[in-house]
This record gives C-alpha cells, structure tokens and sequence, in this order.
C-alpha cells in the first residue's frame, strides 16, 4: 500500500510539472504574428525616441559619430574596453591606406566583484592602473610619433547621454553594475529625500543614490583617474560597445549598418539619416547620417511574451522595471530564467525529490554557457545535462526530468533568440532595408549609408558566438520574418572583439592631431 501511494504520489506530482511547463511554455510563445507586432512596436519606438528627449523607453542616443572609418586611419591608437565582467586595453597600429591594421595588441582583466558595486572613483582607478601598466610595456612594432599625446578611443558599454564624441554623462548602471549598500548608506536620509521630495523607504533611497552617482561625465571621470595616475592620454572618443562595433564592422565592410550586442547585456546601433531625427539640435551633420545607439535593452511593448517568472526575476533584479526586453533577452539573464522555473517545478512539484536542491535557490548559479551546454547535448543519456545538474545544484535527476531541463532551455532561449530577430527586422524596416528592392537610392550619396549592395548587421557577444542553437533560431527566424528574398539581402556576420578595434579607429578619426 505504502509503495502504491508512493507511485500515485509521484504521477501526480509529474503531471503538476508537466502542467507548470506548459503553462510557462504557452507564455512564452512566439509565433509569427506576434513577432510581427514585435516588429512594428519597435519601429513605432524608434520612431518616438527619435521625435523627443523621453519620447520612449527606447532612448535612441545619439553617438554623435557622424563618419565611420574609411580605412585611411594612421598612427597609433589606445582602446578601452568596460561593459561587462572583464574590461580590455588594446593598442593598434594603423597604416592608413598602405594596408590598415598593422599591428595590435590587448590584455583582458577581470573586475573584481567588489569594484562592479564599489564607487566610480574606485572602479576608474583600478581600470586606470591596468592601463597605465600595459602602457609601459609596449610591444615592439608599436611607434608613437613623437610629440603627440597618446590617444585612446573609451568603449564604456551603459546608457550614455553623450553631449559630444568625447563627453557625456551616465544615465544609469545596467547588467549588474551598481552601487553597494554601504555607499548608500553614507548619504544622509535628508539629503536622499530633498533631492527626491518623497518617501524614504529603503528602495527609493537606493534609487535616490544611484541617480547620485550616475550622471556624471564619464570621460572627465576617466580623465581625472589617468591625471591622478600621472598617465598623459586624451580620450577623444567616448562609444557604446554597439557603436564601436558598427565603426569596427564598417572597417573592414561597407556594408555595415546595424550593430547588435548579445552579451551580458543586449544592445542595438544603426546609422541614422539625420532629417530623421526631430530631436537633433544643431547644424546637420555634413554626412547627413549619424549613428544612433538605441540602448533597445529598455524596450518594451504590451506585445512581448512575459511570464510571472520573467516579473519575480524583475522584482529581485538591481533595476526592477527597467531594461524589460533586455531581461528576456540577454547572456545575464538567461540562466536565471532557466533556474527560476526549475525552482517553481522543484517547489511545487518535487521535479528533483522531496527535498528542492538548496543550490537552486541561490539567484544567477545557473550561468547561460550551461544553458547552452545543455541544450545543445544531443546524447542519448543527456549526460551534459547529468554534469550540470550534478556540478551547478548538486543534484541528479531521472531521463525524464532531464529532458524536461532541456526543454526548458529550449524554451527560454527560443524565445530570446526569437525576439532579437523581431528587434533586428525593425531595425531593417526602420531604414527601408526590409524587401526587397527597397534600398533608398538616396541615401547611397552618404558615406555612412554604405554600398547598399547588402545590408550587413555585426553581431557580437558570448551569446551569438557561443550558443549555436540561439544563432540558429534567430537566423532562422529573420529569415521566416523577411521572407526568402529579402532575407538574401541582409548578412548577419559575427564581428568578434570589433568594438575594441572600432573605438580605436574611432579615436582615430576624431584625433586632436587630424586636420579636419
Ligand atoms: C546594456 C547597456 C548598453 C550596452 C549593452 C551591451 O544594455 O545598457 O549600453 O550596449 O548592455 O553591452
């Protein structure tokens, strides 16, 4: 009896975790018509952001990049890379038009969990002593010329509101970047509320403190950190990672003119015909294009599937309510998404036994490489799923269950991948570059607007790079979205580390040495 009782148990306690599945399932449904709403909430976003300041929760920034490299670049160049969990210094010789890129070198170091959360300065120094110290130990081939000031292009990977190509003032921290409790604690209470004029509770004060530290400019900050350093460099351009990777792109293909970032966090850039832009002031650029940095991880539109699971993700998260299509989108989230209903599944439904896995509750274990490792384990045994389960929650489950693991990630990365190819094909649709035949001949007078030939969009980040089965359902899903023959138009290519080289060239071209 005891045994049949322990049977029925069981049935019923599969059912439920098949019933939570589906449910979340069904949430999380993408199909074609919905995309297409997707589509046109994001052109319809596009097109607010770029009418007024606050015109949506797409904030399209101007980068005030008005020219892309041409490939005439010369001299030696500085990048600085600071967006995710590692940054990057580079340096790159240039040959001008006797064949580009001579030489490069770069170093990568990791930021220690404490500075992500830690105050500007601290982060500044920190970055400002690694490349003062990579300075020092130039590689030969590496020529300076002489009497110049050393020039580095700062790839700085948050929303910015730049006010020219080398200033601008943060507007907020994204992807995990924040400021620590102790930081906040240090501002007084009435400081916190005259500056808000309303209620004190703990997550007012700590937005209250954000918005304290954010807004500041940013190269000044970078600047003040290499004075404080005796390091003699200029910034003379201040990038999105997307616009860096556009300018990187475009160096090495006309084609060029949309960016996407699908790391950590998730980010689109676009060359922009600047009459289309009412929000500009000021004399037009004489390209009369410009790059604009959408910061698209805001986005958001009643159309987008979103689940309770993807709201309590929201709650807890460092920004609730912000960066919503970034949330479903993005290598930062991913993983937690994947755990979090697996947690529901374990709670409700005993999916690893009576006792839920204590490792399962702990926010962002699950990290989207093992999502992807996941998903992509074809063996008939899922052991890759066997090693994650074991290794990340200490914990073993049955075929069945693993399988259902795999569906989840199938599920959660489906539908990222899925969206992103909605937000690219607004992109295209925004600029005409969605049918065939649609290229505005007009625009081909500008340098910015490529050879029109293809539209190419650089992609870049862990998540395209490494999960295959995401780059196969996006690309899978432009293509259903645009149609065969439209769809033959538009190349995603991968540009790997553009963003670095294209900050550099983008010092390049806007040096205090040239003569334009
Ligand atoms: C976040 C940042 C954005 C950046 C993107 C990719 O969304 O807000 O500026 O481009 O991550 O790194």
């Amino acid at each position: 009896a005891h045994l049949v009782a322990k049977r029925v148990r069981q049935r019923a306690n599969w059912s439920r975790a098949l019933a939570i599945y589906h449910d979340f399932r069904d949430g999380c449904a993408t199909p074609l018509h919905r995309l297409r709403q997707v589509v046109d909430a994001m052109v319809v976003e596009m097109h607010a952001g770029l009418a007024l300041e606050g015109g949506s929760k797409l904030k399209m920034l101007l980068s005030y990049v008005d020219n892309l490299p041409t490939g005439e670049e010369n001299g030696l160049f500085y990048a600085l890379d600071l967006g995710g969990t590692n940054f990057r210094v580079l340096r790159v010789q240039l040959a001008g038009t006797e064949g580009r890129i001579l030489q490069q070198e770069y170093e990568e170091v990791s930021i220690p969990q404490a500075l992500m959360v830690g105050s500007n300065e601290e982060l500044f120094d920190f970055i400002v002593a690694e490349l003062a110290s990579f300075i020092t130990r130039e590689g030969e081939g590496f020529h300076p010329l002489l009497g110049r000031q050393r020039e580095l292009g700062f790839t700085f990977s948050f929303p910015v509101k730049q006010t020219s190509i080398d200033s601008g003032n943060l507007l907020k921290w994204t992807k995990g970047f924040a400021i620590k409790e102790t930081e906040y604690a240090r501002i007084e209470p009435q400081e916190v509320q005259r500056s808000f004029k309303c209620c004190t509770s703990t997550s007012w004060n700590r937005r209250a403190l954000l918005c304290h530290v954010v807004g500041k400019d940013v190269v000044e900050e970078l600047q003040a950190a290499m004075g404080r350093h005796k390091l003699d460099m200029r910034v003379t351009a201040l990038v999105n990672d997307t616009v860096g990777t556009l300018a990187g792109g475009r160096y090495w293909n006309e084609d060029v003119m949309v960016a996407v970032i699908l790391g950590t966090g998730s980010n689109a850039c676009y060359v922009e015909r600047a009459d289309a832009i009412p929000k500009w002031r000021g004399v037009l650029p004489k390209s009369g294009s410009t790059v604009i940095n959408m910061e698209w991880g805001s986005f958001w539109s009643s159309h987008l599937p979103r689940t309770p699971v993807d709201d309590t993700l929201d709650a807890d998260s460092l920004n609730p309510g912000d960066q919503g299509f970034e949330k479903l989108i993005s290598g930062m989230y991913l993983g937690d998404i994947v755990r979090r209903i697996l947690l529901k599944m374990a709670e409700e439904a005993a999916l690893f036994g009576n006792t839920v896995p204590s490792n399962l509750f702990i926010p962002f274990i699950l990290r989207t490489p093992d999502v992807s490792a996941m998903h992509a384990d074809e063996s008939a045994d899922l052991k890759e799923v066997t090693r994650v389960l074991r290794v990340v929650f200490k914990t073993q489950a049955s075929l069945r269950v693993r399988k259902i693991v795999v569906d989840v990630c199938d599920t959660v990365a489906g539908r990222a991948a899925r969206l992103v190819a909605a937000g690219v094909v607004g992109i295209l649709k925004k600029i005409g570059r969605d049918t065939v035949g649609n290229i505005d001949m007009a625009r081909l007078k500008n340098n910015l607007a490529g050879k029109g030939r293809k539209t190419v969009v650089a992609m870049d980040g862990g998540l395209y790079e490494h999960y295959p089965k995401f780059r196969t359902y996006l690309n899978d899903t432009a293509v259903e979205l645009l149609g065969k023959e439209a769809a033959e138009q538009v190349a995603v290519e991968l540009s790997k580390d553009g963003s670095g080289i294209g900050a550099a060239l983008l010092a390049a071209s806007h040096s205090q040495y040239s003569s334009d």
